[in-house]
C-alpha cells in the first residue's frame, strides 16, 4: 500500500495469467483463509440457542448464540469422529452430535461423552469444538478461519462509521428470507474480473443502458481507503427511467458501495430502502459464485414500497446483472486470449464516473498482499 505505484502500474492492468493460472488461485486460497469472510447477519440468530449453519472457504461452519449472549462461529466438525456436528438451523439448549451423541454447550465446551465408570476417555476438558474468529462489522458476521487477520476495526478503520452515517436505517433493518448467505450468483469468470467490473463505471453508460438512464454516473466519486473504497453514486432523481420506478419521496436517491479487501462488496442501492453485503467466492480461475446478503427495512415506508421492491428485484436480476454476467464472461475469455497480455487503466481525479482508479487501488492492495503467498 506504500509502495509508490511505478509508471507502468499506473498505467497497465494485471497481467492476464492472474485471472487465469490455478497457481495464482492456490495463493488467493491462503490469502482468503487469513482474511475476513462475509458469514451471516447477527439478526438471523437473535436469540440465545439460535444456530446458523453455512459454510466458508469450503469449511462447514456454525455460528451460535450463546447463553452468555455472544455470538460465536465454530468448524461444524463433531471432535469425536468427525462427524458433522449440527445437521439444521434452528434453536438449541445443547449441541448433540448424531453419530454418537457426545453433546457440548454453546459456549463449544463438551458436556456428556457417553462412557462408563470403567471406560477410558480422554479428559473432558482437553475436548471442546474447534472455534473460529469471528467479528462483527455494521451487524454483519465476518470469519476468519486462520485467526491470523488483524480485528475488522483495524484493517478497515472507519468503514463501520461511514457505512452507518450514509446508511442512518440500518439497524432497523432485517434480513430478507433465504439461507444463510441468501441468493448465489454463479458468473463463468475469475473473482477479480467480477471486482473489477465493480469498481469503475468507465462501462456503465455504454454497457448499462437502463442503470445509466436511472443514474448521474458523471456525479459518481469514489474514495479510496487502504483496504476498502467507498463511492458515493448520485441517481438522476427521475421517477420515471429505464430501469425501475423511484419514489422520490420515499426511496434513496443516492448509491453508497463499498469494497472490503479482499473480496466483499456492500452497500445500499437506489431505491427501496435495503442493504447488501456480498462475498466473491472464487471457484476455479475462470468461475466465481457470489452470495449475497440482503437487508430490508421491517416496516414498508409507503402502501407502494413492496412493489417497487419488486420492480428493482426483477431489474436487478434480470437485466444489470444480467448485463454485467455477459461482460465478465467475455472478458474472462479474453484473458485466455494470445492476443491479449494486459490491460491499461484510464483514470481522471476530476472525472469519477469515467475513471478507474478504484480498480488500480483494488490491484494495488492485492498485488502487495498475494506477494506474501505465492510460492517461492
Ligand atoms: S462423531 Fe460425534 S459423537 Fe461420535
Ligand atoms: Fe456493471
Amino acid at each position: 500500500m506504500n509502495t509508490p505505484l511505478s509508471p507502468e502500474a499506473t498505467q497497465r492492468t494485471l497481467p492476464a495469467r492472474y485471472y487465469t493460472d490455478e497457481a495464482v488461485l492456490e495463493a488467493e486460497r491462503r490469502l482468503l483463509l487469513d482474511s475476513w469472510q462475509l458469514a451471516g447477519h447477527a439478526a438471523q440468530l437473535p436469540a440465545p440457542g439460535d444456530l446458523l449453519t453455512t459454510e466458508v472457504g469450503g469449511q462447514d461452519i456454525v455460528l451460535v448464540h450463546g447463553h452468555d449472549g455472544a455470538i460465536r462461529a465454530f468448524f461444524n466438525v463433531c471432535p469425536h469422529r468427525g462427524h458433522r456436528l449440527v445437521a439444521e438451523d434452528g434453536n438449541r439448549r445443547v449441541l448433540t452430535c448424531p453419530y454418537h451423541a457426545w453433546s457440548f454447550g454453546l459456549d463449544g465446551t463438551l458436556r456428556g461423552m457417553r462412557r462408563t465408570r470403567t471406560t477410558e476417555a480422554p479428559a473432558r476438558a482437553a475436548i471442546g469444538l474447534a472455534e473460529i474468529r469471528l467479528d462483527r462489522l455494521a451487524g454483519f458476521l465476518f470469519v476468519n478461519l486462520s485467526g491470523q487477520a488483524p480485528a475488522l476495526a483495524e484493517h478497515a478503520p472507519g468503514l463501520e462509521a461511514q457505512i452507518r452515517a450514509h446508511v442512518p436505517g440500518l439497524a432497523a433493518m432485517v434480513p430478507e428470507d433465504g439461507p444463510a448467505l441468501g441468493h448465489s450468483y454463479r458468473c463463468e469468470a475469475n473473482w477479480k474480473v467480477l471486482l473489477d467490473n465493480y469498481l469503475e463505471c468507465h462501462h456503465c453508460g455504454p454497457a448499462h443502458r437502463s442503470f445509466d438512464d436511472l443514474m448521474r454516473i458523471s456525479g459518481s466519486r469514489f474514495a479510496l481507503f487502504p483496504n476498502h473504497t467507498f463511492q458515493v453514486a448520485p441517481t438522476a432523481m427521475k421517477a420515471d427511467n429505464a430501469a425501475f420506478p423511484l419514489d422520490l419521496e420515499h426511496d434513496v436517491t443516492v448509491g453508497h458501495f463499498w469494497w472490503l479487501f479482499p473480496n466483499t462488496v456492500l452497500g445500499q442501492f437506489p431505491g427501496v430502502p435495503g442493504f447488501y453485503a456480498s462475498r466473491l467466492d472464487p471457484v476455479t480461475p475462470d468461475r466465481t459464485e457470489r452470495r449475497t446478503l440482503s437487508l430490508i427495512v421491517a416496516e414498508p415506508t409507503d402502501a407502494g414500497m413492496m412493489e417497487r421492491h419488486r420492480a428493482r428485484s426483477d431489474w436487478s436480476v434480470n437485466v444489470v446483472s444480467r448485463e454485467d454476467r455477459s461482460l465478465c464472461e467475455s472478458v474472462q475469455r479474453g484473458m485466455r486470449s494470445m492476443g491479449f497480455e494486459r490491460g491499461w487503466y484510464v483514470t481522471d481525479p476530476e472525472a469519477h464516473g469515467l475513471s478507474e482508479h478504484a480498480m488500480r487501488h483494488f490491484h494495488s492492495r492485492y498485488l502487495d498482499a498475494i506477494a506474501r503467498y505465492a510460492e517461492a
